[in-house]
Protein backbone atom coordinates (compact mmCIF):
# COMPACT_ATOMS: atom_id res chain seq x y z
CA UNK A 1 0.00 0.00 0.00
CA UNK A 2 1.22 3.24 -1.23
CA UNK A 3 -0.13 5.26 2.00
CA UNK A 4 -2.82 4.87 4.85
CA UNK A 5 -4.52 8.38 4.16
CA UNK A 6 -6.80 8.42 7.30
CA UNK A 7 -7.56 6.11 9.71
CA UNK A 8 -10.76 4.99 12.26
CA UNK A 9 -10.28 2.81 14.66
CA UNK A 10 -12.39 2.55 18.37
CA UNK A 11 -14.02 4.91 17.46
CA UNK A 12 -11.78 7.78 16.73
CA UNK A 13 -10.93 9.21 13.45
CA UNK A 14 -6.88 9.92 12.87
CA UNK A 15 -4.89 11.29 9.75
CA UNK A 16 -1.87 12.18 8.21
CA UNK A 17 -1.21 15.83 8.60
CA UNK A 18 -0.45 16.71 5.43
CA UNK A 19 0.67 20.45 5.78
CA UNK A 20 3.92 18.76 7.36
CA UNK A 21 4.61 16.62 4.65
CA UNK A 22 7.98 16.25 3.38
CA UNK A 23 9.28 16.82 6.36
CA UNK A 24 7.56 15.29 8.96
CA UNK A 25 5.06 11.74 8.70
CA UNK A 26 2.50 12.44 11.98
CA UNK A 27 -0.69 11.56 12.15
CA UNK A 28 -3.15 13.77 14.58
CA UNK A 29 -6.42 12.79 15.93
CA UNK A 30 -9.30 14.53 15.12
CA UNK A 31 -11.71 14.81 18.30
CA UNK A 32 -14.77 17.20 17.64
CA UNK A 33 -16.60 18.45 14.38
CA UNK A 34 -14.50 21.72 14.12
CA UNK A 35 -11.50 19.54 14.30
CA UNK A 36 -12.68 17.92 11.11
CA UNK A 37 -14.07 20.90 9.16
CA UNK A 38 -10.77 22.68 10.03
CA UNK A 39 -8.83 19.56 8.82
CA UNK A 40 -10.13 19.35 5.48
CA UNK A 41 -10.17 23.87 5.03
CA UNK A 42 -6.35 24.00 5.82
CA UNK A 43 -5.35 21.15 3.56
CA UNK A 44 -4.36 18.46 6.28
CA UNK A 45 -6.55 16.67 4.55
CA UNK A 46 -6.92 17.36 0.98
CA UNK A 47 -7.75 15.80 -2.20
CA UNK A 48 -11.07 15.22 -3.72
CA UNK A 49 -12.15 10.87 -2.56
CA UNK A 50 -10.20 12.01 0.86
CA UNK A 51 -11.96 14.48 1.66
CA UNK A 52 -15.13 12.32 1.50
CA UNK A 53 -14.15 9.94 3.00
CA UNK A 54 -12.95 11.90 6.18
CA UNK A 55 -16.37 13.92 6.24
CA UNK A 56 -18.15 10.48 6.33
CA UNK A 57 -15.78 9.77 9.53
CA UNK A 58 -16.40 13.43 10.70
CA UNK A 59 -20.10 13.07 10.57
CA UNK A 60 -19.39 10.33 13.71
CA UNK A 61 -16.98 12.34 15.25
CA UNK A 62 -20.16 15.03 15.21
CA UNK A 63 -22.19 12.69 17.03
CA UNK A 64 -19.98 10.90 19.60
CA UNK A 65 -19.08 14.83 20.81
CA UNK A 66 -22.42 15.65 21.74
CA UNK A 67 -22.72 12.11 23.70
CA UNK A 68 -26.27 11.50 22.41
CA UNK A 69 -28.68 9.50 24.88
CA UNK A 70 -31.59 8.75 22.25
CA UNK A 71 -31.90 7.91 18.31
CA UNK A 72 -33.31 11.27 17.91
CA UNK A 73 -30.59 13.30 19.62
CA UNK A 74 -28.05 11.17 17.43
CA UNK A 75 -29.77 11.82 13.92
CA UNK A 76 -30.13 15.67 14.97
CA UNK A 77 -26.27 15.71 15.90
CA UNK A 78 -25.49 13.61 12.91
CA UNK A 79 -27.22 15.96 10.28
CA UNK A 80 -26.28 18.98 11.95
CA UNK A 81 -22.42 17.90 11.71
CA UNK A 82 -23.34 17.07 7.71
CA UNK A 83 -24.48 20.31 7.23
CA UNK A 84 -21.13 21.94 8.99
CA UNK A 85 -18.81 19.80 6.82
CA UNK A 86 -20.47 20.73 3.81
CA UNK A 87 -19.50 24.40 3.82
CA UNK A 88 -15.74 23.82 4.50
CA UNK A 89 -14.28 23.30 1.21
CA UNK A 90 -16.97 24.10 -2.45
CA UNK A 91 -15.02 22.46 -5.66
CA UNK A 92 -14.06 18.79 -4.91
CA UNK A 93 -17.96 16.99 -5.54
CA UNK A 94 -16.78 14.03 -3.48
CA UNK A 95 -17.21 15.59 -0.18
CA UNK A 96 -21.55 16.14 -1.13
CA UNK A 97 -21.45 12.34 -2.15
CA UNK A 98 -19.71 11.21 0.63
CA UNK A 99 -22.10 13.64 2.76
CA UNK A 100 -25.42 12.43 1.18
CA UNK A 101 -24.36 8.61 1.36
CA UNK A 102 -24.53 9.60 4.79
CA UNK A 103 -27.98 11.35 4.85
CA UNK A 104 -29.02 8.80 2.99
CA UNK A 105 -28.37 6.43 5.66
CA UNK A 106 -30.10 8.83 8.02
CA UNK A 107 -33.63 8.95 6.48
CA UNK A 108 -33.35 5.32 6.80
CA UNK A 109 -32.39 5.00 10.32
CA UNK A 110 -35.07 7.60 11.31
CA UNK A 111 -37.06 4.41 11.02
CA UNK A 112 -35.45 1.57 12.08
CA UNK A 113 -32.91 2.77 14.86
CA UNK A 114 -34.50 2.41 18.54
CA UNK A 115 -31.13 4.09 20.03
CA UNK A 116 -28.78 6.32 19.83
CA UNK A 117 -26.21 2.96 19.66
CA UNK A 118 -28.43 1.86 16.75
CA UNK A 119 -28.11 5.29 14.96
CA UNK A 120 -24.35 4.56 15.78
CA UNK A 121 -23.60 1.54 13.93
CA UNK A 122 -25.64 2.38 11.20
CA UNK A 123 -23.77 5.61 10.37
CA UNK A 124 -20.03 3.73 10.86
CA UNK A 125 -20.87 0.76 8.79
CA UNK A 126 -22.03 3.43 5.98
CA UNK A 127 -18.57 5.30 6.81
CA UNK A 128 -16.52 2.52 6.66
CA UNK A 129 -18.28 1.13 3.69
CA UNK A 130 -17.23 4.67 2.00
CA UNK A 131 -13.82 4.12 3.11
CA UNK A 132 -13.90 0.62 1.67
CA UNK A 133 -15.38 1.36 -1.76
CA UNK A 134 -12.42 4.17 -2.35
CA UNK A 135 -9.70 1.93 -1.81
CA UNK A 136 -11.38 -0.77 -4.16
CA UNK A 137 -12.43 1.48 -6.78
CA UNK A 138 -8.91 3.14 -6.92
CA UNK A 139 -7.55 -0.47 -7.50
CA UNK A 140 -9.59 -1.16 -10.24
CA UNK A 141 -8.86 2.44 -12.11
CA UNK A 142 -5.14 1.73 -11.53
CA UNK A 143 -5.76 -1.56 -13.51
CA UNK A 144 -7.29 0.18 -15.84
CA UNK A 145 -5.58 2.71 -16.74
CA UNK A 146 -1.88 1.35 -16.51
CA UNK A 147 -1.75 -0.05 -20.06
CA UNK A 148 -1.44 4.14 -21.09
CA UNK A 149 1.90 3.67 -20.09
CA UNK A 150 4.51 1.90 -22.05
CA UNK A 151 8.05 1.04 -21.59
CA UNK A 152 10.38 4.36 -21.54
CA UNK A 153 7.56 6.77 -21.57
CA UNK A 154 7.53 9.89 -19.32
CA UNK A 155 4.64 10.84 -18.14
CA UNK A 156 3.38 14.44 -16.03
CA UNK A 157 1.08 14.91 -13.87
CA UNK A 158 -0.08 17.64 -11.88
CA UNK A 159 -0.90 18.35 -7.94
CA UNK A 160 -0.92 15.14 -5.78
CA UNK A 161 -4.12 12.86 -7.21
CA UNK A 162 -2.48 9.77 -5.24
CA UNK A 163 -2.54 7.56 -1.68
CA UNK A 164 -2.41 10.93 -0.21
CA UNK A 165 -5.72 12.10 -1.86
CA UNK A 166 -7.76 9.10 -1.31
CA UNK A 167 -8.02 6.34 1.06
CA UNK A 168 -4.63 4.59 0.09
CA UNK A 169 -3.89 4.14 -3.43
CA UNK A 170 -4.74 7.14 -5.43
CA UNK A 171 -6.22 7.77 -9.15
CA UNK A 172 -3.42 9.68 -11.74
CA UNK A 173 -0.95 8.30 -9.22
CA UNK A 174 -2.71 4.65 -9.12
CA UNK A 175 -2.25 4.49 -12.83
CA UNK A 176 1.17 4.70 -12.41
CA UNK A 177 1.56 2.18 -9.26
CA UNK A 178 -0.29 -0.04 -11.12
CA UNK A 179 1.79 0.32 -14.51
CA UNK A 180 5.13 0.44 -11.73
CA UNK A 181 3.48 -3.15 -9.92
CA UNK A 182 3.31 -4.79 -13.57
CA UNK A 183 6.76 -4.26 -14.32
CA UNK A 184 6.75 -1.31 -16.94
CA UNK A 185 9.53 0.98 -16.77
CA UNK A 186 8.75 4.90 -17.01
CA UNK A 187 9.60 7.94 -15.31
CA UNK A 188 7.47 10.53 -13.32
CA UNK A 189 7.59 14.26 -13.67
CA UNK A 190 5.63 15.66 -11.02
CA UNK A 191 4.94 19.66 -11.63
CA UNK A 192 5.62 21.28 -7.82
CA UNK A 193 2.01 22.59 -8.59
CA UNK A 194 2.62 26.60 -7.22
CA UNK A 195 0.85 27.95 -4.37
CA UNK A 196 0.61 25.31 -1.69
CA UNK A 197 3.04 23.04 -3.84
CA UNK A 198 1.20 19.53 -3.21
CA UNK A 199 3.25 18.14 -6.71
CA UNK A 200 6.50 18.75 -4.36
CA UNK A 201 5.58 18.08 -0.93
CA UNK A 202 3.18 15.09 -2.01
CA UNK A 203 3.86 13.67 -5.16
CA UNK A 204 7.69 13.84 -5.25
CA UNK A 205 7.42 12.47 -1.85
CA UNK A 206 4.56 9.69 -2.08
CA UNK A 207 6.44 8.24 -5.96
CA UNK A 208 9.89 8.96 -4.07
CA UNK A 209 8.99 6.18 -0.72
CA UNK A 210 6.90 3.81 -3.91
CA UNK A 211 10.44 4.05 -5.40
CA UNK A 212 9.23 5.67 -8.65
CA UNK A 213 11.53 7.02 -10.70
CA UNK A 214 10.37 10.82 -10.26
CA UNK A 215 11.75 14.31 -11.19
CA UNK A 216 10.26 17.16 -9.53
CA UNK A 217 10.02 20.59 -12.19
CA UNK A 218 8.53 23.78 -11.42
CA UNK A 219 5.32 24.48 -13.07
CA UNK A 220 6.54 27.15 -15.78
CA UNK A 221 8.83 24.42 -16.98
CA UNK A 222 6.55 22.06 -18.56
CA UNK A 223 6.30 23.30 -21.96
CA UNK A 224 10.20 23.28 -22.39
CA UNK A 225 10.23 19.45 -20.75
CA UNK A 226 7.51 18.60 -23.15
CA UNK A 227 9.63 20.40 -26.44
CA UNK A 228 12.53 18.20 -25.12
CA UNK A 229 10.18 14.79 -26.09
CA UNK A 230 10.33 14.39 -22.46
CA UNK A 231 6.52 13.80 -22.09
CA UNK A 232 4.59 11.00 -23.59
CA UNK A 233 1.62 11.28 -21.35
CA UNK A 234 0.05 13.39 -18.93
CA UNK A 235 -2.76 12.03 -16.41
CA UNK A 236 -3.61 14.10 -13.51
CA UNK A 237 -6.91 13.52 -11.27
CA UNK A 238 -9.89 15.62 -10.63
CA UNK A 239 -12.02 17.24 -8.31
CA UNK A 240 -15.85 17.34 -9.84
CA UNK A 241 -16.43 16.39 -13.87
CA UNK A 242 -19.57 17.48 -15.77
CA UNK A 243 -21.85 15.31 -17.83
CA UNK A 244 -20.21 16.31 -21.15
CA UNK A 245 -16.40 15.56 -19.27
CA UNK A 246 -15.37 19.37 -18.77
CA UNK A 247 -13.41 18.96 -15.11
CA UNK A 248 -12.38 20.89 -12.41
CA UNK A 249 -8.55 20.04 -10.87
CA UNK A 250 -5.65 22.23 -9.42
CA UNK A 251 -5.11 25.09 -10.25
CA UNK A 252 -2.65 25.18 -13.47
CA UNK A 253 -4.20 21.93 -14.66
CA UNK A 254 -5.85 23.73 -17.56
CA UNK A 255 -2.51 25.18 -18.91
CA UNK A 256 -0.95 21.91 -18.61
CA UNK A 257 -4.45 20.51 -21.19
CA UNK A 258 -3.00 22.97 -23.44
CA UNK A 259 0.38 22.58 -23.46
CA UNK A 260 -0.29 18.60 -24.20
CA UNK A 261 -2.79 19.56 -26.83
CA UNK A 262 0.35 21.79 -28.19
CA UNK A 263 2.56 19.15 -28.58
CA UNK A 264 -0.03 16.68 -29.31
CA UNK A 265 0.86 14.44 -26.36
CA UNK A 266 -2.27 12.65 -24.56
CA UNK A 267 -3.91 14.48 -21.73
CA UNK A 268 -6.20 12.22 -19.61
CA UNK A 269 -7.74 12.77 -16.54
CA UNK A 270 -8.48 9.67 -13.35
CA UNK A 271 -11.52 9.76 -11.12
CA UNK A 272 -13.61 7.69 -9.78
CA UNK A 273 -17.60 7.80 -10.10
CA UNK A 274 -17.61 9.99 -7.28
CA UNK A 275 -16.13 12.59 -8.96
CA UNK A 276 -18.62 12.71 -11.67
CA UNK A 277 -21.78 15.84 -10.49
CA UNK A 278 -24.81 14.08 -12.18
CA UNK A 279 -26.37 17.52 -11.71
CA UNK A 280 -23.83 19.84 -13.53
CA UNK A 281 -23.89 19.65 -17.20
CA UNK A 282 -20.86 21.40 -18.10
CA UNK A 283 -18.01 22.72 -16.26
CA UNK A 284 -19.20 26.33 -16.64
CA UNK A 285 -20.77 26.18 -13.23
CA UNK A 286 -18.44 24.27 -11.33
CA UNK A 287 -18.10 26.29 -8.11
CA UNK A 288 -14.07 27.34 -8.08
CA UNK A 289 -13.02 27.94 -4.37
CA UNK A 290 -10.94 31.80 -3.70
CA UNK A 291 -8.03 30.88 -1.37
CA UNK A 292 -6.31 33.11 1.08
CA UNK A 293 -4.30 35.33 -0.55
CA UNK A 294 -1.41 35.00 2.08
CA UNK A 295 -0.91 31.14 0.58
CA UNK A 296 0.55 33.28 -2.39
CA UNK A 297 2.20 36.29 -1.03
CA UNK A 298 3.39 34.80 2.37
CA UNK A 299 3.74 30.55 0.97
CA UNK A 300 5.54 28.98 3.59
CA UNK A 301 6.63 31.26 5.76
CA UNK A 302 8.70 33.99 3.92
CA UNK A 303 6.78 36.98 2.36
CA UNK A 304 7.00 36.57 -1.64
CA UNK A 305 4.97 39.84 -2.49
CA UNK A 306 4.39 43.27 -1.21
CA UNK A 307 2.75 44.27 1.48
CA UNK A 308 -1.12 45.21 0.57
CA UNK A 309 -0.70 43.95 -2.79
CA UNK A 310 -4.16 42.96 -4.64
CA UNK A 311 -4.30 38.84 -5.01
CA UNK A 312 -6.18 36.58 -6.86
CA UNK A 313 -5.87 32.85 -5.71
CA UNK A 314 -8.57 30.40 -7.22
CA UNK A 315 -7.69 26.89 -6.26
CA UNK A 316 -8.98 25.19 -9.23
CA UNK A 317 -9.45 25.74 -12.90
CA UNK A 318 -11.72 23.11 -15.96
CA UNK A 319 -9.87 21.79 -18.55
CA UNK A 320 -13.04 21.88 -21.46
CA UNK A 321 -13.48 18.16 -22.62
CA UNK A 322 -12.15 19.25 -25.81
CA UNK A 323 -8.23 18.92 -24.20
CA UNK A 324 -9.53 15.29 -22.77
CA UNK A 325 -8.11 12.24 -24.45
CA UNK A 326 -9.46 9.91 -22.07
CA UNK A 327 -11.09 9.71 -18.19
CA UNK A 328 -9.83 6.84 -16.18
CA UNK A 329 -12.32 5.16 -13.78
CA UNK A 330 -13.21 2.70 -11.99
CA UNK A 331 -15.69 1.34 -14.71
CA UNK A 332 -12.86 1.69 -17.93
CA UNK A 333 -10.99 4.46 -19.71
CA UNK A 334 -14.17 6.89 -20.72
CA UNK A 335 -13.49 8.23 -24.60
CA UNK A 336 -14.75 10.75 -26.50
CA UNK A 337 -17.75 11.97 -27.14
CA UNK A 338 -17.81 11.81 -22.92
CA UNK A 339 -21.55 12.90 -23.03
CA UNK A 340 -22.39 9.39 -24.28
CA UNK A 341 -19.20 7.53 -22.53
CA UNK A 342 -20.39 9.21 -19.39
CA UNK A 343 -23.66 8.64 -18.96
CA UNK A 344 -23.26 5.02 -20.18
CA UNK A 345 -20.83 4.89 -17.18
CA UNK A 346 -22.76 6.30 -14.58
CA UNK A 347 -25.55 4.27 -15.61
CA UNK A 348 -24.11 0.88 -15.06
CA UNK A 349 -21.51 2.16 -11.63
CA UNK A 350 -23.19 4.64 -10.22
CA UNK A 351 -26.07 2.11 -8.66
CA UNK A 352 -23.70 -0.19 -7.37
CA UNK A 353 -22.45 2.42 -4.60
O1 LIG B 1 -6.48 21.52 -3.03
P1 LIG B 1 -6.29 20.04 -3.09
O2 LIG B 1 -4.90 19.61 -2.71
O3 LIG B 1 -7.35 19.30 -2.31
O4 LIG B 1 -6.49 19.68 -4.62
C1 LIG B 1 -6.43 18.33 -5.00
C2 LIG B 1 -6.51 18.08 -6.45
O5 LIG B 1 -6.69 18.97 -7.25
C3 LIG B 1 -6.45 16.64 -6.90
O6 LIG B 1 -5.87 16.54 -8.16
C4 LIG B 1 -7.88 16.07 -6.96
O7 LIG B 1 -8.54 16.28 -5.74
C5 LIG B 1 -7.91 14.65 -7.30
S1 LIG B 1 -7.37 13.63 -5.99
C6 LIG B 1 -7.46 12.00 -6.38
Amino acid sequence: VPVKTLDWSDGVLSIIDQTLLPIEFKHIDLKSREDVWTAIKELKVRGAPAIGVCAAFGVLVGVHEVNPQTSAESITAACETADYLATSRPTAVNLFWALDRMRHCLSGLEDSANSSDDVWKGLEAEAIAIWDHDRKICRDLGKHGAALISDGDGVLTHCNAGGLATSDYGTALAVMYKAHENGTSFQVFADETRPLLQGARLTAWELQQAKIDVTLICDNMAAQVMREGKIQLVVTGADRIALNGDAANKIGTYGVALLAKAHDIPFYIAAPSSTFDTEMATGDSIPIENRDSREITHGFGAQTGPDDIQVYNPAFDVTPNSLISGIVTEGGVLMPPFTESIHQFLSEYSLHV
